[in-house]
């Protein structure tokens, strides 16, 4: 056997991008974040990178795309299958994955890899694939979408006023670092249907700014270069939430000031999302 077909044969265990998807969802369930099949990740792969392992020649089968995206055409992606539970990903990834390429019309899917069983995309594939689009436009490296349904943020749009700056400036408050992981800030969807073209249409539009956003009362979106740069943003967010869930009821006492905040973003190089901060 050819090396190159010994990797085809392996994907599994040796290509780097379903290792990484594979530990990153089961480290994400066992943080308490995806129960059931809550959440969903796709990941943009560079075309050599998916054909180091897997046939691109032989597509396995096809499915339609309700919401053409001509933008992405021609463009590979892992992504997680729709009602697929994290916690499981890893023991049997070729079920509950799956490597996808948009057609040259943009309005269908070939699917190469995975999805076993007659499995399909995530049902959130409109607001990752119109926030790829966004992000794209504005970072070069972009590469992934994560949703989750961190819980402590979900808690905070219970007791939290959901106005966008408020809610940014109470989590740059709550940890020193947060103002320099996310000086763009959070924005925040109204409550909408999930796994609708609207909402992936409303999630896309906040993804021209901003590289979070939150669905009250449901989780939460990032984005990043990598998985680790999504998740560690997610991963700030949620940390800083929680601190707010654990601080708040017991009376603040006192917190990191305006002036603190933009002595921070001096001393790290970072531009904190105007209207927040008093200058
Ligand atoms: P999927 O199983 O279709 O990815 O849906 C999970 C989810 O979190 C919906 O918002
Ligand atoms: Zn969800």
């Amino acid at each position: 056997m050819t090396n190159s077909m010994q990797n085809k044969e392996n994907i599994n265990m040796q290509a780097p991008f379903v290792r990484e998807i594979c530990e990153i969802t089961y480290h994400m369930w066992s943080m308490g974040w995806d129960e059931r099949n809550g959440g969903n990740i796709s990941c943009l792969l560079d075309k050599e990178e998916v054909a180091a392992y897997v046939d691109i020649e032989h597509v396995e089968r096809t499915l339609p795309l309700s919401f053409p995206v001509p933008e992405l055409r021609d463009k590979y992606f892992i992504v997680t299958g729709s009602g697929k539970y994290f916690k499981n990903i890893i023991s049997d990834p070729k079920a509950n994955l799956g490597i996808v390429r948009v057609n040259e019309t943009g309005d269908q899917l070939d699917v190469l890899w995975g999805l076993r069983d007659d499995a399909v995309p995530t049902s959130e594939l409109p607001s990752h694939f119109m926030s790829h689009i966004e992000r794209l436009k504005v970072d070069p490296n972009h590469r992934v979408v994560m949703h989750t349904h961190a819980t402590n943020v979900i808690a905070m749009t219970f007791v939290h006023e959901l106005d966008e700056k408020k809610f940014t400036k109470t989590l740059w408050q709550m940890c020193t670092e947060c103002l320099v992981v996310f000086p763009d800030g959070v924005s925040i969807l109204p409550w909408l249907v999930p796994g609708t073209s609207e909402i992936g249409r409303q999630t896309a539009d906040k993804m021209k700014d901003h590289r979070v956003v939150i669905w009250p009362h449901h989780g939460i979106f990032g984005t990043g270069a990598s998985l680790d740069d999504a998740f560690g943003l997610i991963e700030t967010v949620e940390k800083a939430a929680q601190i707010y869930m654990l601080a708040s009821h017991q009376g603040i006492k006192q917190t990191i000031t305006d002036q603190q905040l933009l002595d921070l973003a001096q001393a790290f190089g970072v531009t904190p999302l105007e209207g927040i901060l008093g200058e």
